[in-house]
């Protein structure tokens, strides 16, 4: 009886096998998606990754209760971009153990950490934000880059939502490129109008008498250009809120020389989102949790 139980298991197995294989073949296919143009690229670059210029992407930040969430959203998208350099700017007296511990675990494996504190009457509405953030991280790349080094950098403020396939657009640019931005300019975009491969002029619904109507996240400059205008910086001009682009663009460039990206200024791959203020009017003041909880 034995024997015949064991003769039959022998004579179903390769059956069993070939049945488990075929069912094995069935599900890769049915789940095996079609490699998209982003992996195709990615491939590509990975095989020569060496020669890419490095993104180095401007990020100013400050202390409030969202920042580590802010923060958290940019890493999650920045360290999947292959030759990245994350150069972070706190707006603080020094560097703090939140940002400093953040960026140690954020997984962007090349990273600067620099803070310089903006004072007080500075900090008015309608006053420019990040201004000396943004030109501490200039004198950075300015004193520890090159004319050998090639680069391109990006102002990455820290509540924007950037899709990956911006930093593939604006790896290629040779001069400063632009590129259209979401909601901004008080509409749905705020773009470059381009026509014979030049830009011409601009889309928004915000002071379109601006030489470079664009958001700060709607440019990218090549490093080389950062390097031979070494005096080319970000400027507070009290009275003028939305001027500070243009006041440093046209330092470096002309709107003729602009480079579009992004098929021609007609797709958007970065949001000007603004995160809302989250509601803590129940946190307790003194009986606060008996763990002290970072956020
Ligand atoms: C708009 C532009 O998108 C900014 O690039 C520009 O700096 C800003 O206007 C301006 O007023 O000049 P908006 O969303 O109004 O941006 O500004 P925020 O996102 O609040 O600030 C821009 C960046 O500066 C952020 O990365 C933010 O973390 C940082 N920031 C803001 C500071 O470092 N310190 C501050 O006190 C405020
Ligand atoms: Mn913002």
């Amino acid at each position: 009886m034995k024997s015949v139980i064991f003769s039959r298991f022998f004579i179903l197995l390769p059956w069993v096998l070939i049945v488990i294989i075929m069912i094995d073949i069935d599900t890769k296919r049915t789940f095996r998606s079609p490699m998209s143009a982003r992996q195709r690229t990615q491939r590509t670059v990975a095989s020569n990754l060496s020669t890419l210029p490095i993104i180095y992407a401007i990020t100013p930040t400050y202390s409030r209760p969202v920042q580590k969430a802010e923060l958290t959203r940019l890493a999650q998208a920045f360290r999947q971009v292959p030759r990245f350099h994350w150069i972070v700017v706190e707006d603080a007296s020094s560097r703090s153990d939140l940002v400093t511990k953040f960026l140690a675990r954020s997984g962007v494996s090349a990273y600067t950490h620099l803070h310089i504190f903006t004072p007080r009457r500075f900090k008015r509405a309608g006053m420019p934000r990040a201004t000396e953030q943004r030109n501490v991280a200039l004198t950075w790349l300015r004193q520890h880059r090159t004319k050998k080094d090639t680069g391109v950098v990006f102002f990455a403020d820290d509540d924007n939502t950037y899709s990956l396939e911006l930093f593939d657009e604006m790896r290629s640019t040779k001069g400063v490129s632009v590129w259209p931005v979401g909601f901004v300019g008080g509409r749905a975009y705020e773009r470059p109008l381009v026509s014979g491969g030049k830009v011409v002029g601009w889309y928004t619904g915000w002071r379109p008498d601006r030489p470079f109507a664009t958001d700060m996240a709607g440019f990218a400059v090549n490093l080389h250009v950062i390097l031979s205008n070494p005096r080319a910086q970000f400027k507070r001009r009290g009275s003028q809120p939305g001027m500070q682009e243009s006041d440093f663009l046209r330092q470096i460039t002309t709107v003729s020389q602009l480079e579009p990206k992004a098929h021609n200024c007609t797709r958007v791959l970065v949001w000007h989102t603004r995160t809302e203020k989250p509601h803590l009017a129940n946190e307790p003041k003194h009986r606060k949790d008996t763990l002290i909880i970072e956020v």
